[in-house]
């Protein structure tokens, strides 16, 4: 079952494999309690080839709701029935990526991006992950691959995978993916980004509902993509890599609430407190103190300090037994004044990013009804 009148988050945190892991995710919601946080991507063969051992892959602290779990995969029956393990965890909402460039995955036959070739399929991929969870579900796509990027193609996959499942919600990185080997980084980096993409969809799908994501990297620019219409918005690399300026003024900046005044050497003393608590759980000292300590690499971004924070978690990584000691060694380098001081104003950020889109906009969606029919064949 689907909610009928199902809003997408204002603000989420995208999926990030090997850096959404369920660490980052406690220190975001140690900074932030109203946004949303995806996990990273898990293949459905991994949730069913591990049905013994699922609480690593999938269990999570309570906190860390509202979180979605995005799942990837190309069979339906492995899609089914990793749904329905995954439902146990009671997570949120279920994501399906049709955005991933990676060749360890788009490489190998129709999984991630390239399933954006088989709208049908994802239509019917869809429509048993729906099945077999009562929270909404979502879709994650680039706006086309290869040479098929015009608005129209984006479209009829929108079209389709609507009209064939339940699927109400698309998240859309707002450039295309190309599959001739470069790189994910690069993929993140060179195919340019087209946001009037994402707002034409808005205006030709008035029935569904799209958040947007790629290169919005602060909140000044998450507030200005909801101004200009967009219904809710999703940061990756900015918010693990900055998460105390991005985080930070979420509840604030984009929900209206109160701040709570907190310090990041608050945030640290939880953290430590979840750390040294999760140390050793999954067996053979698994994770360490490097794998839990990971996220807070980020936490002192251009602040004073933060290299050398850095350069001594580095080497107490190689002896540290515990966070704690982590901390007693390698946070002398962060002066007092930044460990006490709460989150100050929100920076500056690009206000004008989205103030052409409308004049960029492609012609409204002309849907082609023999499609139609070819679809319900
Ligand atoms: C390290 C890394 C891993 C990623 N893993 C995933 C993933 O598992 N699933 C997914 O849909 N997108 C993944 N992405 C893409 C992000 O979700 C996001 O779409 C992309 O980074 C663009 O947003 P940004 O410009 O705000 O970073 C990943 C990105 C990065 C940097």
């Amino acid at each position: 079952m689907v909610a009928r009148r199902y809003l997408p988050p204002l603000f989420s945190v995208a999926p990030m494999m090997e850096w959404t892991d369920v660490h980052y995710r406690t220190l975001a919601r140690l900074i932030s309690k109203h946004a949303w946080l995806y996990t990273e991507m898990l293949a459905a063969e991994t949730i069913v080839y591990q049905k013994g051992n699922l609480d690593r892959f999938l269990a999570f602290p309570p906190e860390q709701h509202p979180i979605v779990l995005q799942i990837g995969g190309n069979n339906l029956e492995n899609l089914a029935k990793a749904t329905e393990l995954a439902s146990a965890y009671h997570y949120d909402e279920i994501n399906f990526n049709c955005g991933c460039p990676s060749p360890k995955v788009a490489g190998h036959g129709c999984f991630g991006v390239s399933l954006m070739l088989d709208p049908k399929f994802v239509g019917e991929a869809m429509s048993v992950i729906a099945a077999n969870t009562n929270v909404p579900v979502s879709v994650k796509c680039r706006i086309g691959v290869d040479d098929h990027d015009s608005y129209n193609e984006l479209c009829d996959f929108i079209y389709k995978v609507s009209s064939l499942s339940p699927t109400r919600h698309f998240i859309i990185h707002s450039r295309k993916a190309l599959l001739n080997g470069i790189s994910p980084a690069d993929n993140r980096r060179i195919p340019p980004l087209k946001y009037e993409y994402y707002y034409a969809l808005l205006r030709d799908f008035p029935d569904l509902k799209f958040t947007i994501n790629g290169g919005i990297n602060s909140v000044v620019e998450v507030n200005a993509a909801l101004k200009e219409g967009a219904h809710g918005v999703m940061v990756g690399r900015a918010a693990y890599n900055n998460p105390w300026q991005i985080l930070g003024h979420v509840d604030t900046a984009i929900y209206g609430a109160q701040s709570t005044g907190r310090t990041r050497r608050e945030i640290l003393q939880q953290y430590q407190e979840y750390g040294d608590s999760v140390l050793g759980i999954n067996g053979n000292d698994r994770p360490n103190v490097r794998e839990v300590a990971k996220p807070l690499l980020h936490l002192f971004y251009a602040e004073p300090g933060n290299g050398l924070w850095k350069r001594k978690a580095d080497y107490a990584f190689q002896h540290c037994k515990t966070v704690k000691s982590l901390f007693e060694e390698a946070l002398v380098g962060i002066p007092d004044s930044v460990l006490d001081a709460p989150i100050g104003g929100v920076p500056s950020g690009r206000e004008d990013l989205f103030t052409n889109v409308h004049d960029l906009m492609p012609p409204p969606y002309e849907h082609d009804a023999r499609e139609e029919e070819a679809l319900y064949a």
